[in-house]
């Protein structure tokens, strides 16, 4: 990966995962444009982060999705990195469960990175040192208790990222694949739970020197652990991962 031939669209770039990412895409002399959500948290990253270019984009709005596409067109994208995630705890024992959007969460973590890719492929085709990256999760190996919509989701997509490598080297599409499987990271998304968690900085760097290596699947941190168990016994990583 030549990083100053690099054009990033990193989503969900404002927080998190996705910012560090930003940064150490912006520090190796990639061009980077990332998103956010929210107008807020994008004017705060614009501020924080001028070296990249900013864009509200809300992931599970199909119409923004196209609209995206069309503000990214002629700009060279090669990398496409699919990170923007939401998290709902939900228990489906619990009446509360009726309060939570299922539908928005799978398009947020779902449809929208895969209809994005959708989207986005025709004009990566053309691009030299074209590559995917699926933000996944350790839960993707195995679930654990406290979400199932998100585990079901990130599965979905791991198995959704495993295809679509297939077909694009079958069909000889010059686009890699790669998965990232981060453990648990010190982000809002889990703030106040879980221990032993790494800093959005040391995955954001796995992550990175994966890409470099031209990695189908980059276990971050402890996500390697988990592998390496769900290989030799996927019933105990089951039972170690579906506790918490
Ligand atoms: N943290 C972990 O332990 C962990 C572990 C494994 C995998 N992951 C995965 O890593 C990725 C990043 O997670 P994180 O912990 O860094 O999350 P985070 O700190 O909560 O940040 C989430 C990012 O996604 C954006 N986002 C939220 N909803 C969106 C939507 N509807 N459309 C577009 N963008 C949206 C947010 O934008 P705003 O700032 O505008 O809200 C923000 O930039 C996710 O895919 C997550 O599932 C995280």
């Amino acid at each position: 990966m030549k990083w100053n031939q690099t054009h990033a669209l990193v989503t969900g770039g404002t927080r998190g995962i996705g910012r560090a990412l930003v940064d150490l895409l912006v520090a190796k002399g990639a061009a980077v444009t990332a998103t956010g959500r929210t107008l807020a948290s994008v004017e705060q990253a614009r501020q924080d982060c001028p070296a990249a270019h900013w864009i509200v984009y809300d992931q599970s709005d199909a119409n923004q999705r196209a609209g995206l596409v069309e503000k990214i067109q002629g700009k060279g994208i090669n990398l496409l990195i699919h990170n923007a995630g939401v998290q709902q705890l939900h228990d489906f024992t619990q009446s509360e469960v009726l309060q939570f959007n299922t539908e928005l969460e799978t398009a947020i973590n779902f449809t929208g990175p895969v209809e994005l890719t959708k989207s986005m492929l025709p004009h990566l085709r053309h691009q030299a040192n074209a590559r995917l990256v699926f933000v996944t999760s350790g839960l993707a190996l195995a679930p654990k208790r406290s979400s199932p919509v998100y585990c079901a989701n990130k599965a979905g997509l791991r198995s959704f990222a495993k295809s679509l490598r297939a077909q694009l080297r079958h069909a000889q599409w010059p686009i890699e694949v790669t998965e990232a499987l981060p453990p648990l990271v010190d982000t809002d998304m889990t703030q106040g739970r879980g221990r032993g968690k790494i800093t959005p900085q040391a995955a954001a760097s796995q992550i990175v020197r994966g890409i470099e290596s031209g990695k189908d699947e980059i276990y971050v941190g402890a996500s390697a652990l988990l592998r390496v168990i769900s290989r030799i016994s996927p019933s105990l990583a089951e039972a170690i991962m579906i506790k918490r």
